[in-house]
């Protein structure tokens, strides 16, 4: 009797235990429940991430996931009769269990391509109707196969040139003019009505380039083409962008009535365009420490604090913010002789500094 009487406390005591852990638990809010009024908090992930440390992190601060690489046209179809699934099987069945939106990215630019597409087989470049004919058949094949499990789409990737032409000139553009690009839409929406569709690009705080972005835009919706949203990648830095260059961005874009996301952020800590990074045929620089200084550090947080600021402001128009890679550990900035250190989480995968800054509202 006295035994019992002795174990019912201790019962309770556990039970109550239990029960604070597991609300405690519960109660660590992440980016997407801060931002929960605003948009979906996203990030690009790679398959090995969603069963090792990552997972947690990746379950506990995001709603929405993009493959970084998984859904590209070269892992995706290396041959013209072999896809290759299990990657990005693996991205929308975890989206899946765990609830999790998709972005598909991407369905068609010049990069990481597969060799097959634009040749025949003595070699020489296809025509115009047997490249749309291989596109036609290529999204519809891949967006059909995730109708209903990617909400949307970033189906032509990075078509505008840096420099004074219209168009980046590309294997596309030699060989099917502007046309890929609405035939691409045109596509996507017949084999997934539902799916909200955009055009991707970045550097989309250049007045130039945003201008000949925006005249694309506008040319397809007159023409009655299928596009939904554009996709600003914002991969900055420190010193890109300012907040009139991407207010300016944001009006202009919402104008069109286009829904605006941010698809690949990240803020490098080293200063100028595309994550800092070295213009290509540049000399690489000595290597770098490795260090993420203090002064990097306010720099960095300073402009998280203000792109998030500017996000909320435009709420209305800014239908999802996806980060370019999970933590420092992993991003696609490092190499090249120094690492970047662009993200919301440190190399352990613990809030940063600028975390708490863009959660402070
Ligand atoms: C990058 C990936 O992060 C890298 O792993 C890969 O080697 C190259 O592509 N713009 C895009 C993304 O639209 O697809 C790119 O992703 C980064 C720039």
């Amino acid at each position: 009797m006295k035994t019992h009487l002795l174990k019912i406390p201790l019962l309770l005591a556990s039970a109550a235990f239990i029960f604070i852990s597991a609300k405690s638990f519960k109660e660590v809010k992440g980016l997407k429940d801060y931002y929960k009024k605003y948009f979906p908090m996203g990030v690009a992930v790679r398959p090995s991430e969603l069963s090792s440390e990552e997972s947690k992190l990746i379950l506990n601060e995001f709603s929405s996931i993009t493959p970084e690489n998984a859904m590209k046209m070269g892992p995706i179809h290396p041959r013209e009769d072999r896809y290759f699934w299990r990657d990005a099987d693996t991205i929308v069945n975890f989206a899946v269990r765990n609830k999790l939106k998709v972005r598909g990215h991407t369905l068609c630019w010049h990069a990481q391509t597969p060799n097959w597409l634009f040749i025949d087989s003595t070699g020489n470049n296809v025509s115009k109707d047997v490249l749309l004919q291989r596109l036609k058949s290529h999204i519809n094949t891949v967006v059909s196969r995730y109708k209903g499990k990617i909400y949307a789409w970033d189906v032509v990737n990075e078509a505008i040139a840096d420099g004074p032409e219209f168009l980046r000139k590309t294997k596309w553009t030699e060989i099917a003019g502007e046309e890929f690009i609405e035939k691409a839409f045109e596509y996507a929406h017949a084999a997934d009505p539902n799916a909200v569709l955009f055009y991707n690009d970045y550097n989309t705080e250049i007045p130039a380039k945003r201008d000949k972005i925006f005249k694309l835009l506008k040319g397809l919706k007159d023409k009655g083409v299928p596009v939904h949203g554009v996709g600003l990648q914002a991969h900055w830095s420190i010193s890109t962008p300012t907040r009139e260059e991407l207010e300016k961005s944001i009006e202009m874009f919402s104008s069109l009535g286009l829904q605006v996301q941010f698809t690949e952020l990240d803020i490098s800590v080293y200063s100028g365009r595309q994550g800092g990074q070295l213009i290509q045929g540049q000399q690489q620089p000595q290597q770098q420490k490795s260090v993420f200084t203090a002064e990097m550090e306010q720099q960095q947080l300073e402009k998280y604090k203000m792109v998030f600021d500017v996000f909320r402001k435009y709420k209305k128009n800014v239908t999802g913010v996806t980060f370019w890679n999970v933590s420092d550990k992993y991003t696609w900035l490092d190499g090249r002789g120094r690492k970047n250190f662009p993200l919301l989480f440190d190399q352990e995968l613990k809030p940063k500094k600028a975390y708490w800054e863009v959660v402070k509202f």
